[in-house]
């Protein structure tokens, strides 16, 4: 794989793309297929990620992580990608849509009873915001918490939840203000056994399919004060600045994606004759290639890009919300392109479950729409551009 040339990587940052690339081709590799069709949880190779610390890899080693920057984060969530996305999925939900807003928003004892287990793999973290009707008008949900002495008591109800089916915790938003519209959203650390805490059934999904996804209500579900993350009404903002992290984390599991589908095209072109030639020879086949690989290199300098921003924010206070949302755009929409390519230049073979193509296709597809789809970061982007926000 080359790499750009205004990134050298130093010695520590080539060692864990090498050591998740390594385990992703030992371990993932040979059960990848198995877990897409069964859409069983690969609840065995997700632990020992845990213990190669890649479920937490920007987290503080005194919180169970590997203590390592964002740079790190995407190079390994590129390598699991580009071998199974659905792990990949798993993988980013813990690291940065659980565990960094409780770094980032809790409080210490938050951090050390939430983050050291979903950071060293040993518990799954779940986000939950969506609701049946807000998707991507996050700010208009329903679910609503309201005090109680030392509790809050929760009702409503989430879905699309990554990880729910088998999360140990959550980190959920409520209205604690409805009139306050976003400014009355509070974030709250859920524990999976809460009474009054239903999960629904698993989705039936068309791509990551080994990893679980499903519906959770709150029915008079009462958590106690100290587990509401950050202040009242602070919620919205938290849900927000947990986001811009989460899309550097979809844009590299895009590219991980786009990487494959490439990388199987390019193979094929190489060695499928058509017509007395190799395909590769007919620039039908030879200028798809060239965009992809193109798209690809493109996409990886924005996601480094916001891999640095993030990295400066901590220096700066600065949001980066731009680089952010530009990097999962891109990404997710050159892993949609790749594999629709990818498909396209192997034919027949392409749409068969012979080969991980037509996963990559299925996989791709989700990047596109979770956390935040492309017309939300065509929103976020624009907005920002016309000083609208
Ligand atoms: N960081 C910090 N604060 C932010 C922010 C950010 N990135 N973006 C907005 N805010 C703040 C604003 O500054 C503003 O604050 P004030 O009112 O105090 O000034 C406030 O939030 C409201 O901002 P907007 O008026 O821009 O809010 P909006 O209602 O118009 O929504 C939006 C903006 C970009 C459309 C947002 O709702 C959004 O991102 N929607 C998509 C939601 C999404 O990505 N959902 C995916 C859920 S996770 C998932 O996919 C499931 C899974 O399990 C993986």
């Amino acid at each position: 794989m080359s790499e750009s040339a205004l990134f050298a990587l130093s010695d520590e940052h080539k060692m864990i793309r090498q050591a998740a690339r390594d385990f992703a081709q030992k371990e993932i590799a040979p059960i990848a297929a198995e877990f897409d069709e069964t859409g069983e949880f690969p609840e065995k190779t997700i632990r020992k990620m845990g213990e190669m610390g890649f479920m937490g890899i920007e987290v503080p080693e005194e919180y169970g992580g590997a203590g390592m920057d964002t740079l790190a984060y995407v190079l390994a969530l590129e390598e699991i990608c580009k071998v199974d996305a659905a792990h990949g999925t798993i993988m980013s939900v813990n690291n940065s849509l659980f565990c960094y807003g409780i770094l980032k928003f809790g409080t210490e004892e938050q951090k050390k009873k939430y983050v050291i287990p979903v950071a060293s793999g040993e518990a799954i973290g779940a986000y939950a915001l969506t609701e049946p009707s807000s998707g991507s008008d996050a700010a208009n949900m329903r679910t609503r918490a309201v005090r109680d002495g030392d509790f809050y008591v929760l009702n409503g109800r989430k879905n699309w939840i990554t990880s729910a089916p088998v999360a140990d915790y959550f980190v959920v938003f409520a209205m604690t203000e409805p009139e306050k519209k976003h400014h009355g959203i509070t974030a709250f650390i859920v524990e999976g056994d809460t009474p009054g805490l239903t999960r629904g059934k698993k989705e039936p999904k068309l791509g990551i399919r080994a990893s679980a996804t499903s519906e959770v209500t709150f029915e008079d579900c009462r958590v106690p004060v100290e587990n509401r993350l950050g202040e009242e009404g602070q919620g919205f903002k938290i849900a927000m600045t947990v986001l811009d992290a989460g899309r550097i984390g979809v844009a590299a599991q895009a590219l991980g994606i786009a990487e494959a589908a490439y990388e199987a095209a390019l193979n094929y072109a190489r060695e499928r004759e058509a017509f007395g030639k190799k395909i590769g020879q007919f620039e039908g086949v030879s200028f798809k290639l060239a965009d992809m690989k193109t798209r690809i290199e493109a996409s990886r300098l924005l996601i480094y890009n916001a891999a640095f921003a993030k990295e400066r924010a901590k220096e700066t206070g600065e949001r980066f919300t731009l680089a952010a949302s530009m990097a999962k755009l891109f990404a997710s929409e050159t892993a949609m392109f790749c594999a629709h390519a990818a498909v396209q230049i192997h034919g027949g073979m392409g749409y068969s479950k012979e080969l991980p193509v037509e996963r990559y296709f299925r996989d791709a597809k989700i990047t596109e729409i979770y956390e935040g789809t492309s017309e939300i970061q065509r929103l976020v982007i624009s907005r920002n551009e016309l000083g609208l926000r």
